[in-house]
């Protein structure tokens, strides 16, 4: 691995102790009313404040089931990197990572055990396609580099939009600390993910890169449906029957895929970029 990014000095702060938990509040909204899978949706605005609200503690919820689940795969990469290398910098780069990783993770369990919302455990095909990617591929190739971009890049998409809502003052205290810890770190870890996946696809034959492509672009599709659009098994803990046409009045909602496409689209051009071409049917106009 070629000119990894100097890792700035900073000082870590356990996550754990930088939070007032204390303050964990379900009477309030947990996502911004407007970041909703169902915002728009004319069936759904007409519900009173509280199941609105309820369903945003469940779609925050998934977003840290699926927190929970990735991190669990960087760790898992980023302890055995640090095992291998040679140079301490670089393992004290990657370990400097896990402890960040580790200290999210930490953040969402702790929300988890005070709000009283038990883990739903809902695995779908995407994620155990990428768990048995994330244990094929090397980690010096170009597509497990672009997974990475990905996989850090959209929930982070949604997390950035969901600090905006703490200005309207609506939004949960703690949600709001979690979510800015959490973007925060993000941040360093994007840029590292961005920097390895162009340095990687730069070494990968442009032959192999096209033909990778379409899995790429499949695999893109998978999981922005899974971040994205919440289980029809969210709306049921929210409280929402029957749970699959809300998920049906999801994935058909304008606004939804609106905010969709410009989520993804940051990542779908870097990659782009990056000499991969792909594309998803989330995000038509790219
Ligand atoms: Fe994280
Ligand atoms: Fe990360």
């Amino acid at each position: 691995m070629s000119s990894l990014t100097e890792l700035p000095q900073i000082r870590y702060e356990d996550p754990l102790v930088r939070i007032d938990w204390q303050a964990v509040d379900r009477e309030c909204w947990w996502l911004p009313p407007q970041l909703l899978s169902l915002a728009g949706v004319p069936e759904f605005e007409q519900l009173t404040v509280r199941a609105r609200q309820q369903v945003s503690h469940l779609e925050y919820v998934h977003l840290l089931e699926a927190g929970l689940w990735l991190e669990s795969q960087f760790m898992g990469r980023l302890a055995r990197l640090a095992h291998r290398s040679a140079d301490a910098a670089h393992r004290a780069r990657f370990l400097h990572e896990v402890r960040e990783e580790a200290g999210h993770s930490l953040m969402f369990v702790e929300l988890l055990q005070r709000s009283g919302y038990a883990m739903g455990g809902e695995r779908g095909l995407g994620t155990r396609a990428v768990d048995l990617c994330g244990n094929l591929l090397s980690s010096r190739s170009a597509l497990f580099w672009a997974m990475v971009v990905i996989g850090e890049e959209l929930p982070d998409q949604l997390n950035r939009r969901l600090r905006r809502g703490a200005e309207e003052a609506i939004l949960s205290a703690v949600v709001y600390r979690i979510a800015d810890i959490h973007t925060r770190d993000e941040a360093m870890h994007c840029a590292f993910a961005r920097e390895q996946c162009r340095q990687s696809a730069a070494r990968c034959p442009a032959w192999q890169r096209a033909l990778l492509a379409p899995a790429l672009s499949v695999a893109i599709d998978l999981y922005a449906r899974y971040v994205y659009f919440p289980s029809a098994a969210i709306y049921t803990r929210a409280g929402l029957a029957p749970a699959r046409l809300w998920r049906a009045r999801a994935l058909a909602n304008v606004h939804r895929r609106a905010l969709v496409a410009r989520m993804l689209r940051p990542t779908l051009e870097f990659l782009n970029r990056s000499g991969w071409r792909v594309s998803s049917r989330y995000c038509p106009q790219h």
